[in-house]
């Protein structure tokens, strides 16, 4: 049986810096730089440009992973796409994305590549991972293209109503080519995935909820014209709970690989953790023992990023020099949902 390792990793972020002060400047928001940065480690988060969505972005981290993977999309057997900002409410993001890649309908042999829409918030990379390392475990597919892809910034409430979720998160997207192998130097050796139903409402958006009838309100029984208060429309988070079981569930879930790989902080060369809070690493990292030095962060200069993060943190570890062949990465993430997960592989 083949054992899957990530064979290309890319990413991208939108041009449009928007920092902590130009919150405040640009969009009128009660808040400063000193309250966001103290309580979260952001400095400032990537926006994209209006007419420019998550299957965008998602293509252009795709192809710089295919690049680095030196494959065409025509090797992919597969994409997974992970979002909670898709394009449009249907078709997924994945098809959206997938049809960018014209080469693969060039020609008397059009490649109709599956695409899978994953909804696993800022756990999203992390059930990826072990979706498509099983298939390539499995020996169903020689390579999965798992892309993590977030356009926040349309859908946040840029007032200061909203403004304890919104100086939050920021925009980018990340892939990786999970492909399959036999060396057995390399490889994904554990994965733990979790999920918590009840904690849904503690961090949530309920723009679409077909359970109303209509399932958006039309006063004076205006078909077709809808009004969706700013508690539908917006994110609503519960920010202390998500804090206390974001900092419970990394720990467990990476305490859980590590142990059944009998593994301590010494052996991993790198820790790679989902960046919502500066101040959730930090406490996870000291729970664990795990040093600074081992720990790699880009929440400073794109905020949360959600399904983008690990595959961003992953590409810029790699395009620096951090991240070698031969290096042990344990990752961990929690979001919405709730739902959290952690892997450790064999770089
Ligand atoms: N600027 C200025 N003041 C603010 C801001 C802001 N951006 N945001 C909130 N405040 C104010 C509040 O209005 C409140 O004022 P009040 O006391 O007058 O009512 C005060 O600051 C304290 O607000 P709290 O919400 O209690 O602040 P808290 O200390 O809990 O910190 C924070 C908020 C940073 C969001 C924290 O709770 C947190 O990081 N939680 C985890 C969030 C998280 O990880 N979310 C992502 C999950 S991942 C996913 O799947 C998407």
């Amino acid at each position: 049986m083949p054992n899957a390792y990530i064979s290309g990793i890319g990413g991208y972020v939108p041009p449009d810096v928007v920092s902590n002060d130009e919150l405040a400047k640009r969009y009128g928001i009660d808040t400063t730089h000193e309250w966001i940065h103290q309580r979260t480690g952001i400095e400032e988060r990537r926006y994209a440009a209006e007419g420019v969505g998550s299957g965008e972005m998602g293509y252009y981290a795709a192809k710089k992973a295919l690049e680095n993977a030196q494959m065409s999309i025509r090797d992919i057997d597969m994409i997974i796409f992970a979002t909670l900002s898709p394009d449009i409410h249907f078709p997924g993001t994945g098809c959206l994305m997938q049809r960018r890649f014209t080469e693969l309908f060039e020609g008397d042999m059009p490649r109709y590549v599956p695409a899978l829409d994953i909804r696993n918030q800022c756990s999203g990379f992390l059930y990826g991972l072990a979706i498509g390392a099983g298939m390539v475990q499995a020996g169903t597919a020689k390579h999965v293209l798992l892309v993590g892809s977030e356009t926040h910034s349309a859908a946040l409430d840029m007032t200061t109503r909203g403004r304890t979720v919104t100086s939050l998160f920021g925009d980018g997207a990340g892939a990786a080519i999970i492909s399959a192998t036999d060396d057995p130097k390399r490889g994904l050796r554990k994965w733990q995935l979790g999920a918590d139903g009840r904690g849904a409402e503690a961090l949530c958006m309920r723009v679409w909820d077909i359970t109303k009838r209509p399932f958006i309100d039309t006063p004076n029984g205006r078909d077709g014209v809808g009004v969706i208060p700013p508690e539908i429309m917006w994110p609503q988070m519960d920010g202390k709970q998500v804090f206390r079981n974001a900092v419970e569930k990394m720990c467990m879930s990476l305490m859980g690989v590590c142990f059944e790989l009998g593994l301590s902080a010494e052996d991993i060369d790198l820790f790679v953790f989902h960046q919502a809070n500066m101040r959730i690493n930090q406490y996870v990292a000291n729970s664990l023992g795990i040093p600074e030095n081992k720990l790699i962060h880009n929440i400073h200069k794109y905020g949360n990023t959600t399904a983008a993060t690990i595959p961003l943190l992953l590409w810029e570890a790699v395009e620096t020099g951090r991240l070698k062949p031969g290096m042990k990465v344990a990752m961990s993430a929690f979001g919405a949902g709730y739902t959290w997960g952690a892997a450790v592989i064999d770089w």
